[in-house]
């Protein structure tokens, strides 16, 4: 797939195929955002995988979903539930650094770019529990979750629409149950010199 058609049609999912998602595929997800821009080049973030479907599942009890048209775009376990999450953590006491959560952007903004090129569809999670995922993976007392990327082949292929209007961003779901995702155009929030 061409870069820019990635960059065009790439949209988050909360609908996900049962197929599970090969090893190698999450690697090379995981190959592409290490390679994405960090402060200083410091490389602070970690990440933990989960792919077994029961911790999965625990997982998938933590998280909450497409608040702006809740409960319509929940996931239904067995059926269009995610079929794993990937984990990104960083050092506790430098969790709310800006620099480490700029990082954290970039590297899953890489992931999600890499993923819908291979028709893997991701959705970046605040909305969670992470007290209860830390301890759920028993990830050790120092480090913190950042975010959480939940991920599968994506079954579900929402659009974006072009707009001006700043006051009409609210993503929505239409007669057809799709997903539109309103994007400000370029001369809505560009001004040049
Ligand atoms: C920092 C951040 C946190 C997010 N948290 C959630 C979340 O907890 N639940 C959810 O369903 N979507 C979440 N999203 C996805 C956004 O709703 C989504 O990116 C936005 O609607 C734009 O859609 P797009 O990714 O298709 O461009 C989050 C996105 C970001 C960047």
């Amino acid at each position: 797939m061409e870069l820019q058609q990635v960059l065009k049609e790439r949209r988050t999912v909360r609908r996900f195929s049962q197929t599970p998602v090969p090893d190698e595929e999450l690697r090379a997800l995981l190959d592409a955002g290490r390679l994405a821009s960090c402060a200083r080049n410091d490389q602070r973030l970690r990440y933990t995988v989960v792919r077994t479907p029961e911790l999965v599942n625990r997982i998938f009890t933590f998280t909450a979903w497409a608040g702006s048209v809740t409960p319509r775009r929940d996931p239904v376990p067995g059926m269009t539930a995610p079929t794993a999450f990937i984990v990104v953590t960083g050092k506790k006491e430098e969790a709310s650094s800006p620099l480490l959560q700029t990082d954290c952007g970039a590297a899953i903004q890489t992931i999600q770019l890499a993923a819908w090129e291979k028709g893997i569809g991701c959705c970046w999670m605040g909305a969670i529990d992470r007290q209860a995922i830390h301890s759920l993976l028993e990830l050790p007392g120092d480090c913190a979750i950042l975010y959480i990327i939940a991920l599968g082949y994506a079954a579900e292929k929402p659009v974006h629409d072009d707009i001006d209007d700043p006051g009409k961003v609210k993503y929505y779901l239409d007669d057809n149950d799709l997903l539109h995702v309103p994007k400000l155009t370029v001369d809505a929030i560009a001004s040049w010199k």
